[in-house]
């Protein structure tokens, strides 16, 4: 048995667990609920908004939402999720908050809701926690700065706090994202709603693609251009209103990633994973995790049929597996940048090594991830080495239960934790609350497979 105390423990402990059963059914995919939170804001009328995340972060930006004066009901699903119900008089009807607009935990709420300032004539501060307050911001102050917003921000303009002093309208601008970033991109593109003309965003590799199919279906036409080398072009014509719409969102996959390790590691699993969004630019994690030799059968749901606008949505099942390690590259990364900590976790138990190149992105994180996932696992047993941007896996290891920290980071809890499913004895996971900022539940979730 593993117990946790509650409330709000600092240490979890997790057992071995003979087997692993069930259903699962996942928070609301968090990087389609802060989206659908903020484009409520700007769009006047009355959003509906079903199966958000309730996680700490989601509600940060619900908590901006409502500061910057749409009215925000939030009703209580099933504990993880929330329908939210948003009237707004619509972007040219926000008005400046009283104080600071408090992100919280949340890069996506920061960086996302800077792009939105950026094109409102008003001054507005954004800040967090302490981890925020170690995230960069120059990769935003840049291009926004480029369209014609003031920004500021502590240390030479490269850590929150960040202020911006909007101005409307802004210049588009045609401009590469500096890193491989959905954060970044939608940022530009939702400033580029309230430029004059056509604003294009260039990524060298894709990531996610929410905001680009959430624009298009509140009406906003966004084009897409493919060059041959991997390459994406966005461009966003600004000027067009955006459209109330009324969105379900799907179950996050990133949250799935956990119970796809789980169950593909654990000697003696089968769990199933109810609506889950495999949005394209998602569903690396369960790619790579097939190319290792998992077990996953995914069976796509109708209703979340893939037309380039809403979701495609399907549920996985995930059976124990032998895996091997697999070579990634910075694509991968940027397809799997949230899944990396618990993909390191299932490169433990593979045959063979597993190498990923170009995951420096990692370190500015929530917390270090890759200096976390590396501390974490080695105390577990595992064999990781950071050579520079590349992390290497040696699989085949025996995992043995031992004190982790979470960094206060979710996706190090829940990785840890996850270990400690199959690692010889007891795993320890210092500040396990951290799982709330994305999968409130995650620890009920853990007791009822095992049970
Ligand atoms: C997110 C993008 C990613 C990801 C984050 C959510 C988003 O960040 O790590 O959890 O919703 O756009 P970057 O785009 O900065 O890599």
């Amino acid at each position: 048995m593993s117990s946790f105390p509650e409330p709000g423990p600092d240490v979890a402990r997790v057992r071995a667990a003979q087997r692993l059963r069930g259903e699962l059914w996942l928070p609301g995919d968090k990087s389609i609920s802060h989206r659908a939170l903020m484009l409520a804001a700007l769009a006047a009328g009355e959003s509906r908004i079903e199966g958000a995340g309730d996680g700490a972060d989601v509600r940060s930006t619900a908590g901006i939402v409502a500061a910057l004066g749409a009215t925000v009901e939030r009703v209580e699903d099933d504990g993880r999720t929330v329908t939210y119900r948003v009237v707004s008089p619509g972007a040219d009807g926000l008005t400046k908050p009283y104080g600071i607009l408090d992100c919280g935990n949340s890069g996506t709420s920061l960086r996302l809701i800077a792009g939105i300032l950026a094109g409102l004539p008003m001054t507005c501060i954004l800040d967090g926690d302490a981890s925020l307050r170690g995230r960069p911001v120059a990769r935003i102050i840049e291009p926004l700065r480029s369209m014609g917003a003031e920004l500021h921000a502590r240390r030479n303009d490269s850590l929150p706090p960040l202020t911006v002093v909007g101005h409307t309208p802004l210049r588009s601008i045609d401009i590469a994202t500096p890193v491989p970033s959905a954060q970044v991109k939608s940022a530009i593109l939702l400033a580029g709603l309230r430029a004059a003309g056509r604003t294009t965003v260039r990524e060298a590799v894709a990531t996610r693609d929410h905001t680009e199919r959430m624009l298009r279906a509140r009406g906003v036409p966004v084009e897409r251009e493919d060059a041959r080398d991997g390459r994406v072009a966005w461009t966003v014509q600004g000027g067009i209103s955006v459209q109330t719409v009324d969105e379900r969102v799907p179950g996050d996959v990133s949250a799935a990633a956990f119970w796809l390790v789980a169950g593909a590691i654990h000697p003696d699993a089968e769990l199933t994973i109810r609506n889950v969004g495999v949005n394209p630019t998602r569903r690396a994690v369960i790619d790579i995790l097939r190319s290792m030799g998992a077990d996953i059968e995914e069976r796509p749901l109708a209703e979340g049929a893939d037309d380039g606008v809403g979701e495609p949505v399907a549920d996985l099942v995930v059976r124990s597996s032998e895996l091997r390690g697999v070579a990634l590259g910075p694509a991968d990364v940027a397809a799997a940048i949230d899944e990396i900590p618990i993909l390191c976790l299932a490169a433990t138990a593979a045959r063979g090594t597993t190498v990923i190149r170009g995951a420096g992105e990692l370190r500015h994180k929530e917390s270090d991830r890759l200096g976390g996932i590396a501390a974490g696992l080695r105390a577990l047993g595992g064999r990781i080495e950071i050579d520079g941007d590349d992390l290497h896996v040696e699989g085949g290891t025996r995992l043995r239960g031992t004190a982790t920290d979470s960094l206060n980071d979710h996706r190090l809890a829940m990785t840890f934790s996850v270990a400690g499913l199959v690692a010889a004895g007891e795993t320890t996971i210092g500040r396990p609350g951290a799982a709330a900022v994305s999968y409130p539940g995650f620890f009920d979730d853990l007791e009822r497979v095992r049970a």
